[in-house]
């Protein structure tokens, strides 16, 4: 492919721009500058860099953000920055997409892809993928509130009363909460319709992948086949 034509699928801007960039002599493969933008290599496993920054072709990008607090899952966001802010522009430009969203205030793992199927699957309701966040709550929690999350809350815009997939007891205030839907605000609804109220909310883990402890708030990472693996293990993801 031509190496316009690469950087162009990467997101380094329009085919006129990318033109532009490797005459500019920004763009070196194997530390050797490329200046013509026709010069034609395998997209498969390239290696080059842009202004000295290291880039890898992917026909399509998978990418875990360890999401902080203050930060709105869209592209024009209204209160507080982006979560695009935290990554290189040229994911943005390529058309990169978070899987489902988490409020401004909640954080831990957000999933994101230019692969529009990757993006319906994991976040469709369908398959039945575990969610796993950890719960701060207002009020101590009882055998009452526990309870009623785990045989199902009656949120006003649905049809069927919804239940926790699984919780387990951290301490009086703190709870592992796992849902296997992805509704709209749905932790904090169903605790707030069972009677106390979320205070804190952290995504620990999607599907069986868990925030990988490397990541600090705000870092993200490439998936790789091992993550792509530990994604798909989960009970009754195997169908
Ligand atoms: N449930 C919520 O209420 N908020 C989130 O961000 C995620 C799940």
């Amino acid at each position: 492919m031509q190496i316009h034509k690469i950087l162009q699928s990467q997101g380094f801007g329009s085919r006129r721009d990318c033109r532009a960039l490797v005459r500019s002599g920004l763009v070196e493969v194997d530390g050797q500058v490329i200046d013509d933008p026709f010069a034609e290599f395998d997209a498969d496993g390239f290696e080059f860099t842009v202004d000295g920054e290291p880039w890898e072709y992917r026909e399509k990008a998978y990418l875990m953000l360890y999401k902080p607090t203050a930060h709105e899952c869209t592209r024009k966001p209204e209160y507080y920055p982006s979560i695009f802010s935290l990554l290189p522009e040229q994911l943005a430009e390529r058309g990169v997409q978070p899987v489902g969203r988490l409020d401004q205030d909640t954080t831990g793992l957000l999933l994101l892809s230019d692969d529009g199927q990757f993006i319906h699957t994991w976040s469709s309701g369908k398959k039945k993928i575990p969610k796993r966040y950890r719960v701060e709550l207002k009020h101590a929690h009882t055998p009452e509130l526990i309870d009623a999350l785990l045989t199902g809350v009656q949120l006003h815009d649905e049809p069927e009363p919804i239940c926790a997939a699984a919780i387990e007891v951290i301490d009086e205030l703190h709870l592992w909460f796992t849902i296997t839907e992805g509704k709209y605000h749905q932790v904090k609804r169903m605790i707030a319709a069972a009677g106390n109220r979320v205070e804190g909310l952290h995504r620990q883990s999607v599907g069986g992948l868990e925030l990988p402890e490397v990541l600090e708030p705000g870092d993200w990472a490439w998936m790789t086949e091992k993550h792509f693996t530990a994604l798909a293990s989960f009970s009754g993801g195997d169908d």
